[in-house]
Order: C-alpha cells, then structure tokens, then sequence
C-alpha cells in the first residue's frame, strides 16, 4: 500500500518528447503525452474498450487514439470518437491525473483529482535564484521498496562506509546524530567538526585544510528529500555556517516515486551557492552526485534481496530512529487515507 494523496514525480520534463510514455506508479500502469501546446496529460493506460495499454496506440492532434479499435480519449480521458457507434456511451472513459510541470520534472497526483493542490509541491528554497547553480535533473530505477531508500535517505552515518569515494571518509563513522520531526517528515542531522573534507566535496571548496560540516537529512512525506550539505573552514561551523564569505552549500533534492513494491524511480537534481553558471561545475557535481547514488544502488538492491531471502529476523540499531519514526507515520497516513468513509 502506498500514500496516495500525494504529488509523485511521474517523468524528467525532458523524457516526455512526442511520443507516448508509459510509466508505472504505484502498481498503477500511466500513460504520458503532450498535448499540440506543450501540456503534459497523464491518463489510465488502459483502455475503456480491451484494456490495450493506450500507450500502444498513437498521439492524434490533442487526443491519444487506442492502437486496437481506433477509440479516441481527450486530456480528461473522455471518448471522444468512436468508431462505427451512432452515440458514445458515458462510461467510455478512462482515468485521468492532475499533472504539473515544475523544476524540470512532470508532477502527477495520485488521490482523488479533486484534492489536488499545486501549492503542495515540494519547496525548492533557491529556485529561480540567479547567484544559485543547478545541476539538472537525472533519475534511475532501483530494486527495491522506496521505505528502504528513505531509510537511506535518512541515514547520514551510511557514507562512511556506502561513499568513501564520494560522500563519506573515515570522519562520519562516529558523530552522533540528532533527530527531530515535524509536521512534513523528519530530519536527521550532524554538524562534523573539524574534519577531513569528504573526496566529492574537495573540487568545490574556496578553502584548504579541515572542514566544519553539516549533514541534514530531511525526507518529508511520503518520499521526498532534500539533504543539505554545507561545508566551512574548521571553527566556522553553526547556525550562521551558509552566511560565511567561504561557505559551500549543496541542496540535494531527491524524490522516490515507488513502480511496485519491489521498484522505485528516482529521481534528483542538486542546486548549489557557489559558481551558478559554470557549466564545468555542474558537469562535474552531477557526475559525481550520480557515482553516489550508484553506490547507493548496489546496497539497496542487495538489500531488498537479503531481505526477500531472509530466513531470519532482522534487527534495528541507534541509527535507525529517524526511519523508524518516518516509517510509523508513513503508515498511519496510509491507514487514515483508507479509513471507511
Ligand atoms: S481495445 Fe481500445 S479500442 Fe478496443
Ligand atoms: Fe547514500
């Protein structure tokens, strides 16, 4: 079971060209296409008729025309032609979501469309900010349920062993990590004082030698993150850390969008304060940023595969208490979203 009254990333903008798109989410089989002005639709990729998946069929003008009998459905999913029929019956129709175009990505509701609300939209602080880069948006399929990737996303201490050439060095195994929760999700966070600079931060750094660092890891409800790094001269570190003339902030945005309850799309980009428009900057982040969570990878699918053949139980450690809580509230949204009524 998933939320479902929630705003997924169904596709990067750039993946929906002019062709049909399918994606799964939710165990629910989507279908994309732009409409002739640009608009993303999202509809059932089932049809009315057969259920062929629409997206076997063809985009027509503004409408998607099944590929087995020729029904043709609009951006409600109304039937809008018929093939060899005096009238279209009312229940020729398929489902259609809510789909909004933000941050590079394709946003689609999945509760009932009449709760939609843009403003719910995850937050990105420093959008649109000219003096802040952006590495645009990348994404891949994991192999497992997304609660193992928010318990990685709510795990700073994992990088000293999953990133020690990325994210992690010898410095993260030991500083303890504070949580707290709130009404959206929880935080998991750590000021490392004085340490070695971790490998992918290194090229980014105005200053030399040991570092202040901060790692908050927020994932917010039901599997949307933003893990904020910022990185100061040794001393500088605290509440006023991003104000300092050498600070370097990292703003990593990752949204989970779960296929099934083995899969998971995931989706990322990263936004920075220092050198917004040198190209060679981003070039560099994002390929770095993608060697981690390849890392990331390796584990998650070993572990949704440990944890398919287990023939024992498994245990929880200090570590875990930002999922842990996470988890529960995770599923006490799932249980209120199908109380009867
Ligand atoms: S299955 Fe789509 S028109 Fe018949
Ligand atoms: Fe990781």
């Amino acid at each position: 079971m998933f939320v479902r009254n929630a705003w997924y990333v169904a596709a990067l903008d750039a993946e929906l060209t002019d062709q049909l798109l399918p994606v799964k989410l939710l165990n629910e089989r989507v279908v994309l296409y732009r409409q002739s002005n640009g608009e993303a639709v999202a509809l059932e990729d089932a049809c009315a008729h057969r259920k062929l998946p629409l997206s076997m069929g063809s985009i027509q003008g503004d409408h998607v025309m099944c590929g087995y009998h020729g029904l043709r459905y609009d951006r409600s999913g109304t039937c809008v032609h018929m093939p060899c029929a005096d009238r279209i019956p009312k229940n020729a129709r398929v489902r259609s979501y809510p789909v909004v175009s933000r941050y590079g990505l394709l946003w689609i509701w999945m509760g009932p469309a009449e709760l939609a609300d843009e403003s719910q939209i995850f937050a990105v602080e420093h959008w649109g900010d000219p003096s802040w880069g952006v590495t645009r948006g990348d994404a891949m399929t994991v192999n497992c349920h997304y609660l193992y990737m928010t318990d990685n996303l709510l795990d700073p201490s994992h990088v000293a062993w999953v990133h020690v050439s990325t994210f992690g060095n010898a410095a993260c195994e030991s500083t303890p990590i504070d949580v707290h929760a709130t009404d959206q999700g929880v935080i998991a966070s750590r000021w490392m004082r004085d340490v070695e600079p971790a490998p992918l931060y290194v090229p980014f750094l105005g200053f030399k030698g040991n570092c202040d660092r901060l790692q908050h890891y927020e994932v917010r409800y039901p599997s949307h993150a933003l893990i904020k790094a910022i990185l100061v001269p040794a001393g500088a570190g605290g509440a006023q850390a991003s104000q300092h003339a050498a600070a370097f902030v990292m703003d990593s945005y990752n949204f989970l969008t779960p296929i099934d309850a083995k899969h998971t799309r995931y989706f990322w980009f990263q936004m920075r304060n220092i050198l917004p428009n040198d190209e060679g900057v981003s070039a560099l982040m994002a390929t770095g940023v993608r060697s981690a969570f390849e890392e990331d990878r390796v584990v998650l699918n070993a572990v949704q595969q440990g944890f398919d053949e287990s023939q024992t139980p498994s245990i929880d450690i200090a570590t875990d208490s930002a999922s842990l809580r996470f988890r529960r509230r995770v599923q006490s949204l799932i249980a209120k979203e199908n109380e009867p009524g």
